[in-house]
C-alpha cells in the first residue's frame, strides 16, 4: 500500500521541470554529444558561482567525488583519515579505495556531527587528511578541524554530499576545506535522474589532478599520466541538476521551515529528542531520537497511519563488518545514535497538510 505520507517524492520535484529537461534532452540526443560537453561545463561554472569557489569538477558519483578528493589532496597507501563513525558506508568505504585507514572519531550527541576533541585523541603522525561530513545538511563547525590540520601538517575533504547550498558564518559548505565532495544521486538535495556528484576546491593543482583522474588519468587524448577512474558526469544528468539549480534556494528554505514546523508541532512531546534548531542547517534529514527503546514501534505506528519514515544510519561504521575491528561501547555517541535516530519526511513537495498528519500521529503515540 503507497503510504499517504511518503518518504520522498521526487517525482513531484521533477514534474515541474519535464518541459525543460526534455526540450534540452532531444537537443543532445541529437548532437550526439554525451559526456564531457556544454551541459556539463556549465553545470560546473554555475555550482562553481553558486558555493563561491573557484573550481567544481563534474564526477560520476559522490562517492567517486570522494576517491577523486582523496587521491587529488595526496591521500594513499599507509596513509590515516580521521573521519566519522556516523555517516553513510560510502564516506570511508571511500578512504579504503585509496588504500589509506579510516580512524573513526566519535559525534557530539546534539549534532550528530563528527566530534573534534575526539579527533584529536584519536590522531597520529600518519593522519594526512580529515574528512568530515555535513551530516543531515547541517554544516560542521570547521574552526577546530583546521586547527588539528595544521597541527598534523593534512588535509581537510568536507563529505558535503548532504548538504549542497548549506551554509553557516564562516561560509559555504563545499567551501570550506582543502575540497569537498558533494553527491547528486536522486534523493540528494539537488538530485539527478541517475548517479552524479561534484568535486570543488580553491587549489587549482587540486582541480588538474581531480579533471586528470576522472578520465583515466588522462592530460590529452590516449596520454596517461597515471592511473585514473572513468568517472565523466553524462550531459543528460547534467540537464537535469541544471533545470533544478535556480530553484534549489527555494528548496532549501521550504525544508527550513518544514523543519521550524516540525520544531514547534513536536517540542513538548516526551519520549523523543529533537534535532537541534540550527539555522545553518539544509535538512536533507530531519532525524529525532527515540528513547527508551521505542524506534521501531514508533515507525510501525507510523506506518499504519499511512506516513513512512526510514534510519539513517542503524549501523555505526566501525560495526560495519566491511570495517569490523572496533568492539561495542569504543565510539558511544555514534552507538546511541544508530539505535535512536528516526528520520521523519522532510522535503519541499512535503504538504502542510501531510506534515500534520506526522505530527499528529507521533503525539497520538506518546499520548
Ligand atoms: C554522507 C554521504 N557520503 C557519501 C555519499 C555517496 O554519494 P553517492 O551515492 O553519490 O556515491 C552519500 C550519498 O549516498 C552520503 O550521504
Amino acid at each position: 500500500m503507497k503510504a499517504r505520507v511518503p518518504f520522498l517524492d521526487i517525482s513531484a520535484q521533477v514534474r515541474p521541470l519535464h518541459a525543460t529537461i526534455l526540450k534540452s534532452w532531444s537537443r543532445i540526443l541529437a548532437t550526439g554529444q554525451f559526456v564531457l560537453g556544454a551541459e556539463g561545463e556549465a553545470l560546473e561554472r554555475e555550482c562553481a558561482g553558486l558555493l563561491g569557489c573557484r573550481f567544481a569538477v563534474a564526477v560520476h558519483s559522490g562517492t567517486d567525488a570522494l576517491v577523486i578528493g582523496l587521491r587529488a589532496l595526496g591521500v594513499g597507501p599507509g596513509d590515516e583519515v580521521l573521519t566519522t563513525a556516523f555517516s553513510f558506508f560510502a564516506t570511508a568505504e571511500a578512504i579504503c579505495l585509496v588504500g589509506a585507514k579510516p580512524v573513526f572519531c566519535d559525534i557530539d550527541p546534539e549534532t550528530f556531527l563528527m566530534d573534534p576533541l575526539d579527533a584529536a585523541r584519536r590522531a597520529s603522525r600518519r593522519v594526512k587528511a580529515i574528512l568530515p561530513v555535513h551530516l543531515y545538511g547541517l554544516p560542521v563547525p570547521m574552526a577546530p578541524f583546521r586547527s588539528l590540520a595544521r597541527k598534523l601538517n593534512a588535509k581537510i575533504l568536507e563529505d558535503a554530499c548532504q548538504a549542497f547550498g548549506a551554509s553557516d558564518t564562516d561560509g559555504n559548505c563545499g567551501t570550506l576545506g582543502h575540497a569537498a565532495a558533494f553527491s547528486f544521486y536522486p534523493t540528494k538535495n539537488l538530485g539527478g535522474a541517475g548517479d552524479g556528484g561534484l568535486l570543488t576546491t580553491n587549489d587549482r593543482k587540486v582541480a588538474d589532478l581531480a579533471l586528470q583522474l576522472r578520465n583515466h588519468g588522462s592530460t590529452r587524448r590516449y596520454w596517461h599520466e597515471r592511473l585514473g577512474y572513468c568517472s565523466r558526469l553524462d550531459e543528460l544528468q547534467a540537464v537535469v541538476l541544471r533545470a533544478k539549480l535556480p530553484h534549489l534556494k527555494a528548496w532549501n528554505l521550504r525544508r527550513q521551515a518544514l523543519a521550524g514546523v516540525y520544531h514547534e508541532g513536536l517540542g513538548r512531546v516526551r519520549g523523543i529528542r529533537l534535532p537541534s534548531a540550527k539555522p545553518s542547517c539544509i535538512w536533507h534529514q530531519y532525524s529525532i531520537r527515540v528513547r527508551d527503546g521505542r524506534r521501531e514501534a514508533l515507525a510501525s505506528h507510523l506506518a499504519k497511519d499511512g506516513v513512512a519514515t526510514s534510519v539513517f544510519y542503524p549501523s555505526p561504521l566501525h560495526r560495519q563488518p566491511a570495517f569490523a575491528g572496533k568492539k561495542a561501547g569504543s565510539l558511544p555517541a555514534a552507538e546511541q545514535a544508530a539505535e535512536e535516530v528516526l528520520c521523519l519526511p522532510i522535503y519541499p513537495e512535503l504538504k502542510s497538510s501531510q506534515q500534520s498528519q506526522v505530527i499528529q500521529s507521533i503525539r497520538r503515540f506518546f499520548r
